[in-house]
């Protein structure tokens, strides 16, 4: 039987997941694949942490040179994170022809399209089905099970550390800094936060599924992001009232001649399937011309969910060594002639509905005044809700909009919060359409 040869950089929690799979799963896979996964080296700075798995013949190394350039190391998995050394490991590791598996979502939304080309000048795989949504298999069905499809819209909750919190601000009625140190203690956030709750994170992700799924250059630049830090429990429940719940969602759509392409804190109806995804959880609805609506949930991070993803990458390699051919699948689901620069819409220019919250001021006329404003941006207004004057002497008025454009909002706003009629800056949140 064959034997590919494997080696990983990086050591940690992911690294020694891939690690666990391949060692403890060695028979499964080489009756799957055919062929026998050797777990040749690791390379980490930390040689001596024990991390509970019994490495046999695999060595661990505190030199990543000692993979890249082991001519007998067919495969390399970047475990490392990041946009530092990882980026300049993975390049090297490509331009040595060696294929690439990473779950470096970071690295591929801000360099992927350089990393595409180095891997086609090198006629090598670069594999990164761990970088989106963990476990689930958004990228093989992007690339290749959706091939015959538009793909029309995805909407997706892509941030485990977001999710959590949310919910547990829903479930809670917990303020966002105690939900997010809850999420800590819990390890489902880091203690440097800001990449995941600030929706970087989510952004990074979407700029890869984007790309995936209608052939164009992975374009970060131009993604609208917004995080969570400013969600309090009010707004979760007003949204619970109307039969909403606040996801922080990933929201890529098709259009003619460009692409929608949005983070942020986002109202779905309680019908929408997405709503019940709960806790560290993730999920991805596509709307395609033939499928109809398809759904993917499950884990977005994990030791055991992450490594499960990079084995599938492993495993396409390795089937393609054994079959003798290479890059049978393009990299980002085209092949790289056909990839085109497609523009994303700018944010001002959206239509949607919105969740408007003003602090109002209880006087005669303050309803009429915001409202009109709102009337002379073009904005219609649907519902208006008001709660009982607070302590403070402010009463809470949030309006519901039909259908405006984002630059029209922004410009009433603007003028709203400059009279007196209300203090402190309006909340903001879009509501996006139900799609069952
Ligand atoms: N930090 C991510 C999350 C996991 O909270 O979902 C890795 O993508």
């Amino acid at each position: 039987m064959k034997t590919i040869n494997i080696g990983i950089l990086g050591f940690g929690v992911v690294g020694a997941g891939v690690a666990k799979l391949l060692i403890e799963k060695k028979q499964l896979l080489e009756s799957r694949i055919g062929a026998v996964l050797n777990l040749k080296t690791i390379a980490d700075i930390d040689t001596t942490t024990d991390r509970g798995i019994e490495l046999g013949s695999t060595a661990l190394v505190n030199d990543a040179k000692l993979i890249i350039k082991d001519p007998d190391i067919d495969i390399i998995v970047e475990t490392i994170g990041g946009e530092t050394i990882a980026k300049d490991f993975i390049f090297k590791a490509l331009e040595n022809k060696k294929h690439v598996v990473t779950a470096n979502k970071a690295l591929l939304a801000g360099f992927g399209n350089e990393l595409v080309k180095t891997a086609r000048h090198n006629q090598v795989d670069l594999g990164f089905e761990a970088s989106c949504g963990g476990c689930m298999p958004i990228i093989k069905s992007l690339r290749e099970s959706l091939v015959a499809n538009d793909i029309q819209s995805m909407s997706a909750i892509l941030n485990g550390t977001c999710n959590y919190i949310l919910t547990k601000i829903s479930k809670d009625g917990s303020a966002f800094d105690v939900a997010l140190k809850d999420a800590q203690d819990l390890g489902f956030a880091e203690a440097e936060p800001s990449l995941d709750i600030d929706g970087y994170d989510t952004a990074h992700k979407l700029a890869i599924l984007n790309s995936l799924a209608h052939g164009m250059e992975i374009n970060l630049k131009d993604i609208h992001v917004e995080g969570i830090r400013n969600i309090t429990p009010v707004d979760i429940e007003f949204a619970k009232s109307f039969g909403y719940t606040i996801k922080l969602l990933a929201i890529g759509k098709k259009h003619d001649d460009h692409v929608e392409a949005r983070v942020h804190p986002t109202m779905i109806s309680n019908s929408n399937p997405l709503s019940h995804v709960d806790k560290s959880m993730n999920a991805i609805a596509i709307e395609a011309d033939a499928t109809g609506r398809t759904m993917l949930y499950g884990h977005g991070a994990g030791m055991l969910p992450t490594a499960s993803a990079v084995l599938s990458d492993i495993a396409d390699i390795a089937r393609n060594i054994i079959s003798k051919t290479k890059r049978r699948v393009p990299i980002l689901g085209y092949p790289e002639d056909n990839i085109k620069s497609i523009p994303i819409l700018p944010m001002s220019e959206l239509y949607t509905r919105y969740y408007l919250r003003f602090e109002a001021q209880d006087h005669p006329g303050v309803l009429s005044k915001i409202s009109g404003i709102l009337g002379e941006n073009n904005i219609s207004i649907k519902s208006v809700h008001q709660k009982g004057r607070q302590s403070n002497g402010k009463v809470r008025v949030v309006m519901i909009t039909h259908i405006a454009k984002e630059a029209w909002v922004q410009a009433a706003l603007a003028r709203i919060e400059k009279t007196d009629s209300v203090v402190g800056d309006p909340v903001i949140i879009r509501i996006e359409e139900i799609t069952q």
